[in-house]
């Protein structure tokens, strides 16, 4: 794999000094950028998804217009339980939709472990052609969701306020939950490493709905599962494991061998710091709604919060996915107060 002309994102994973933090925006590619809209108009979700041509323009879309220190593939952390032989819609309005969810012995009788080159081939070809397109440039992230998280839709069927069937699930049947959970984490190893080999230069687990969870059971129904993650890919990539709503378990997460740790906006930097120890480079935690303040707000937001991470062992990111209703110059304003950082 070579280097990318712009490592800044790969030098603060490996805790490297740079003269700046690296930045990029989680969802970065999506419905706040107008040319993202247009091929929408166009084509379905899946189709968007499962061709490599239109999946790699829409990942350079963003870094056109603003010049990210990251690229990360556009995808869907749901093409794994679809690839599983779990059916997965997406319905315009509504969101992820999965007619016929796991919730019995029964119903994990249908779920497989994939030959993951069959099933989600279009995903590393499109890699190799956003490799391309990038033309070492900056470095390609690929990511899938946390076992927890992709059990939580393929359980509740559909997104949800607390997930409670998903929890229902794994508090009545535990040993139905931790089955499923281990060919979710079996398939999703298979995926990163073909990922990898396709080119990608570090992944993201994202763990969206850990914080559902309290502090013992995310031990025993997520952290357990990355961390058999992060063992098998750590030595072939860098990893970052995002929990939305995880700050509980930093410290925890700090010790898998994981590369970096997200962050959301409810955990000061001071605290993330103190909680991992001081020991890991850390990725965050601008909250997403504040792109909605004025720019010069905006401009000041992002020298504090650097400021408050330290420059070194930090990359600088949103707190959770960036929000359709963002002005695009404010998203622009985001990336270059971080570029114009000395
Ligand atoms: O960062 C990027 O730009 C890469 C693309 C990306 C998408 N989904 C594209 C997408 C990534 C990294 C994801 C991850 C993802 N998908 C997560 C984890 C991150 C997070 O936000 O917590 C989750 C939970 C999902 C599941 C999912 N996919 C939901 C809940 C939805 C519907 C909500 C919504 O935003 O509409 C999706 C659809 C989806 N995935 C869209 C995009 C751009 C919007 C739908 C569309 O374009 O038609």
């Amino acid at each position: 794999m070579t280097t990318p002309k712009n490592d800044l994102y790969l030098k603060a994973l490996r805790g490297e000094t740079v003269s700046r933090p690296p930045v990029w925006m989680m969802r970065q590619a999506g419905r706040y950028l107008p040319e993202f809209m247009e091929l929408r108009e166009k084509y379905d979700f899946f189709t968007r998804c499962q061709t490599p041509e239109l999946a790699s323009e829409i990942t350079v879309q963003p870094l056109r217009r603003f010049g990210m220190d990251a690229a990360i593939l556009f995808s869907d952390i749901l093409v794994v339980p679809q690839a599983m032989n779990i059916e997965v819609e997406m319905r315009p309005g509504f969101g992820p939709y999965l007619p016929n969810p796991i919730r019995t012995k029964e119903d994990l009788g249908r779920v497989v472990v994939p030959d993951v080159h069959e099933t989600l081939g279009y995903v590393f070809d499109a890699v190799k052609m956003t490799l391309e397109k990038l033309d070492n440039s900056v470095p390609l992230i690929g990511f899938a969701g946390s076992p927890w998280t992709i059990l939580c839709y393929s359980v509740q069927g559909q997104g949800s306020k607390n997930f409670d069937l998903a929890k229902s699930l794994c508090f009545s049947q535990p040993e139905v939950a931790h089955a499923l959970l281990q060919k979710i984490t079996d398939t999703t190893i298979a995926y990163l490493k073909a990922k990898v080999d396709a080119g990608v230069h570090a992944l993201q687990i994202f763990d969206s709905w850990g914080g559902m969870l309290g502090p013992e059971d995310y031990n025993e129904f997520s952290l357990q599962y990355m961390r058999q993650i992060v063992d098998a890919l750590k030595d072939l990539a860098p990893v970052t494991l995002f929990g939305k709503g995880c700050w509980f378990a930093l410290s925890d997460m700090a010790e898998t061998g994981a590369s970096a740790l997200g962050v959301d906006w409810t955990c000061s930097p001071r605290n993330a710091r103190y909680l991992s120890k001081g020991k890991i480079t850390l990725q965050g935690n601008y909250d997403p709604a504040r792109l909605l303040s004025p720019v010069s707000r905006i401009k000041a937001d992002v020298r504090q919060m650097i400021d408050g991470f330290g420059k070194d062992r930090y990359i600088v990111n949103l707190g959770h996915g960036i929000l359709p209703n963002i002005p695009v110059e404010h998203a622009k304003a985001f990336i270059d107060a971080v570029k114009s950082y000395h």
